[in-house]
């Protein structure tokens, strides 16, 4: 299958990701997580980047294009894949359009994780990452057993340096200006599926389950 998740952030594509790339063995492919990890690194693309993210502010077409372009060609990726947080732009989801005829492949489903923007700012804030396995945690809803530790490393937590309520302003402005006009232009190609993303993990979990085996 090739799924693409839209959502705003904190809407729970990233807690969804990994649960449906093991029931159906696709790739996970986030653009978050490749940016933050340059930016970490400090590539060059990771050195481009920060600026924008940290002001939560998408980052150019370009360089996610091309990131993506390249990620899509690993062997992992030719039966299938998620994306997690491309294409967030019109432009951007042309631009896959473009890849995928290449390959003679399309999009299966577009899972919208619909929710309203009040219930964002406290999942936000008390989110809690395991970097290097892109495990999430959260202070309140999903708790790690030990506090600021994962569960299975024992490696410590982090919190993403976009993740405050003044920065949640500016991503959630771009996520309606600039990637809600993205699930339209899906809606018009009847791949959608809309969830109910407010309900807790587990039930959005089953929404997500009963869309892929429909
Ligand atoms: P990105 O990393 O994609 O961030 P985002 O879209 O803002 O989404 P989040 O990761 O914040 O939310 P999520 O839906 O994954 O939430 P999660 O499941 O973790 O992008 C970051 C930046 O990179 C952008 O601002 C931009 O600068 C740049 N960028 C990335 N892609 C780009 C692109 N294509 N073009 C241009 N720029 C790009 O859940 C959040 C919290 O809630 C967690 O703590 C979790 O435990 C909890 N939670 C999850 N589900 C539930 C639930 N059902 N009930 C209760 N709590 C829950
Ligand atoms: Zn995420």
């Amino acid at each position: 299958k090739r799924l693409i998740l839209i959502g705003p952030p904190g809407s729970g594509k990233g807690t969804q990701s990994p649960i449906i790339k093991d029931e159906y063995c696709l790739c996970h492919l986030a653009t978050g997580d490749m940016l933050r990890a340059a930016v970490a690194a400090k590539t060059p693309l990771g050195i481009k980047a920060k600026e924008a993210m940290n002001k939560g502010e998408l980052v150019s077409d370009d360089l996610v294009v091309d990131i993506i372009d390249e990620a899509m060609k690993k062997p992992s990726c030719q039966k299938g894949f998620i994306l997690d947080g491309f294409p967030r732009t019109v432009v951007q989801a042309e631009k896959l359009d473009e890849m995928l005829q290449k390959q003679g492949a399309k999009i299966d489903k577009v899972l919208n994780f619909a929710i309203d923007d009040a219930i964002l700012e406290e999942r936000i804030t008390g989110r809690w990452i395991h970097p290097s396995s892109g495990r999430t945690y959260h202070t309140k809803f999903q708790p790690p057993k030990v506090p600021g530790v994962d569960d299975v490393t024992g490696e410590p937590l982090i919190q993403r340096k976009d993740d405050t309520a003044e920065v949640l302003k500016s991503r959630l402005d771009a996520f309606h200006r600039q990637t809600e006009p993205v699930i339209n232009y899906y809606s018009t190609k009847g791949v959608v599926a809309s969830l109910h993303a407010e309900k807790p993990p587990k039930e959005v979990t089953t929404e997500v389950k009963n869309v892929l085996s429909s």
